[in-house]
């Protein structure tokens, strides 16, 4: 320039997605749409990474030209025996799905509580000022994050149901009082007094068995939500729906996770908008 300092280019921030596979996901898509929309220099990637090799990825993350990333299955406890410094949301679950550098060191968080959370707030305004009793279907990783979450907005009692009772009990365990494991033979007994519903197994997945439940029972202001997205008519949203429930699908979580981890990386809270859920559905369609 002409007044005499050198010009500075800074190199654009990049970020990535990594999972063994991870080649089927949609972060690259969310994240590319953001980046486009919002006018941000950047790119979002994919890397392909088997287990044995991930703490190395992440050792070198910087030197690959990274900022960050996000983890996927099957990286999530690596990553979060991996970095340097954990938000207390990530040492909770013991899992991180969000590293960014700051100083040339390695930072992770958990997304998944405040994606669930915020998916939750916007698909059912007002969910937590009656909430007292959640039903949880499924005691894996995703349901750690959602219980957790339920209980950080004033949940009274959780009851977690799981084909695997001792899951389900290990879990319960580990957050305490609010939180009760019984096992999937009771699950009628369960709806009547519960105000929120959530399914976090895999069932109705496309691909996977569905999930057989009986909703009689559930009383009409009861929330619905499943973490599922393909389909995003899951049929026990369509059989929660033709009961007059209110329901929440799966997207919003996927996309509200991904929201954190953009500001982590490219500097701006990105909104997740009907536009970006159209834009992914016609994707999810092909
Ligand atoms: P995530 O990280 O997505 O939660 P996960 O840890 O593999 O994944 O957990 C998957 C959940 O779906 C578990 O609760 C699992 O039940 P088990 O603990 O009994 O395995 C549940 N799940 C998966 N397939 C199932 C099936 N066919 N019937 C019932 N539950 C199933």
């Amino acid at each position: 320039p002409a007044w005499g300092r050198p010009a500075v280019t800074r190199p654009e921030p990049r970020a990535c997605i990594v999972g063994w596979p991870a080649k089927h996901s949609r972060s690259p898509l969310i994240h590319g749409y953001w980046l486009k929309t919002l006018g941000l220099p950047g790119s979002y990637g994919v890397e392909e990474v088997a287990p044995g090799d991930m703490v190395g990825f992440l050792r070198t993350l910087q030197a690959r030209g990274y900022v960050g990333c996000n983890v996927t299955v099957p990286h999530k406890e690596t990553a979060y025996r991996t970095v340097e410094v954990l938000t207390d949301r990530a040492r909770a679950l013991q899992a991180v799905n969000t590293v960014w550098i700051e100083r040339g060191v390695l930072h992770g968080d958990n997304t998944d509580i405040v994606g669930f959370l915020a998916s939750l707030d916007a698909g059912a305004p007002g969910w937590d000022r009656k909430a007292a009793h959640a039903v949880v279907l499924g005691a894996g990783g995703a349901s750690r994050a959602i219980v957790a979450g339920l209980l950080d907005r004033g949940v009274e009692l959780v009851t977690v149901v799981n084909r695997t009772r001792d899951r389900a009990e290990a879990l319960a365990e580990s957050f305490g009082r609010r939180v009760q494991a019984v096992g999937w033979e009771s699950v009628g007994q369960l709806l009547p007094p519960a105000d929120l519903l959530v399914n976090t197994t895999s069932l109705g997945m496309k691909g996977q068995p569905p999930l057989d439940i009986d909703l009689d029972g559930l009383k009409e202001s009861a929330v619905v939500t499943d973490i599922v997205y393909v389909p995003l008519e899951t049929a026990l949203l369509a059989q929660a729906r033709s009961r007059g429930h209110q329901v929440v699908d799966g997207l919003g979580m996927l996309l509200h996770q991904a929201a954190a981890g953009f500001e982590h990386w490219f500097g701006r809270r990105p909104e997740v908008t009907p536009e970006l859920r159209q834009v992914i559905v016609d994707d999810l369609a092909r």
